[in-house]
């Protein structure tokens, strides 16, 4: 069962002056295991609409279903939500408890699960975002680094095995290696538990990577919606939207405005080296 999202409309401070609509007429569908990536410029509604995921925001207009769990009706939204592990732009918010352990277990002690499972699930997930346990099981959120505090407040979801897991700028202010930990872990976690996944991210190059089917919101709606290679492919009107095509995109159809004759849909590095391989020893000046 996927989460459905139909016609969606979502109006801050409804019905005064200041009311403002940051997200209009918006469907969609989220499949099993299905890795979707949120793209967009800033203030095109994008963690306005991961918000309506777990019913954290009602909708001014229109459905979101959660496999089948209407998110509008009250008694619904808690079994939607227990499917719906959503991790914020900003993890401080996030982060409460006095350890790093304690602030893990709080989702699965929420779930009523056993002692053993709670602990085995804290373990499990601080070894898939590359916390050491010895090192990091009794620290205080406070002493972490910003790197760290993101790890733990992803562990915490984690440990809670989300059907969906909805993740805001993951890879924020993090450093390129950071990045790839990142994104890796959550390739892992995917891999591991078969869950679904909803990334925004500013960075087309980590979509690149990892999504199967990438959406662009622009205003608040969809402005287009397609597999990565669609996507793309498209590198003059993201450039448009102020927003910067992977590097191979870029590098693909500039080379190609050289007069290479690259396959289309090249998105990635790897894809990119292999269509530059075959020229290899042959003449490059085409
Ligand atoms: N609490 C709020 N009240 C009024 N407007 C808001 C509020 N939060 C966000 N907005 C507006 O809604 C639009 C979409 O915001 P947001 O969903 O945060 O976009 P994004 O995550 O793509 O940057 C922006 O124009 C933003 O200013
Ligand atoms: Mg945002």
């Amino acid at each position: 069962m996927p989460i459905v999202i139909e016609k969606l409309t979502y109006t801050y401070q409804s019905g005064s002056v200041n009311a403002f609509t940051a997200i209009m007429d918006v469907s969609l569908t989220i499949h099993d295991g299905e890795f979707v990536g949120l793209i967009g410029h800033t203030g095109s509604g994008k963690s306005t609409l991961i918000q309506q995921l777990n019913g954290l925001m009602q909708p001014t207009s229109g459905k979101v279903l959660v496999d089948g769990f209407d998110m509008s009706d009250k008694k619904q939204r808690a079994k939607g939500r227990a499917l719906v592990g959503m991790v914020f732009q900003y993890p401080d918010y996030q982060l409460f408890d006095e350890t790093v352990y304690k602030d893990i277990s709080f989702g699965p002690k929420n779930m009523k699960l056993a002692p053993d499972e709670i602990d085995r699930r804290v373990r499990e997930a601080m070894r898939l975002v590359g916390l050491d346990f010895d090192e990091f099981a009794e620290k205080s959120p406070f002493e972490l680094s910003g790197g760290e505090k993101r790890r733990t407040a992803l562990a915490g979801i984690i440990a809670m095995y989300p059907k969906y897991l909805v993740l805001d700028e993951p890879m924020a202010g993090l450093d390129p290696a950071g990045r790839r930990a990142v994104l890796a872990m959550i390739d892992d976690f995917r891999k591991q538990l078969g869950c679904a996944v909803v990334m925004v991210s500013h960075s087309m190059d980590d979509i690149a990577r990892s999504a199967d089917k990438v959406i662009v919101l622009r205003d608040g709606a969809i402005f287009a919606s397609g597999t990565p290679a669609e996507i793309f492919s498209r590198s003059d009107e993201l450039y448009e939207m102020g927003l910067e095509p992977p590097f191979a995109a870029r590098m693909a159809s500039e080379l190609k405005r050289h007069g290479f004759r690259l396959p289309g849909g090249i998105y990635t590095n790897e894809a990119l080296a292999d269509a530059l391989a075959a020229y290899k020893g042959g003449d490059l000046n085409v």
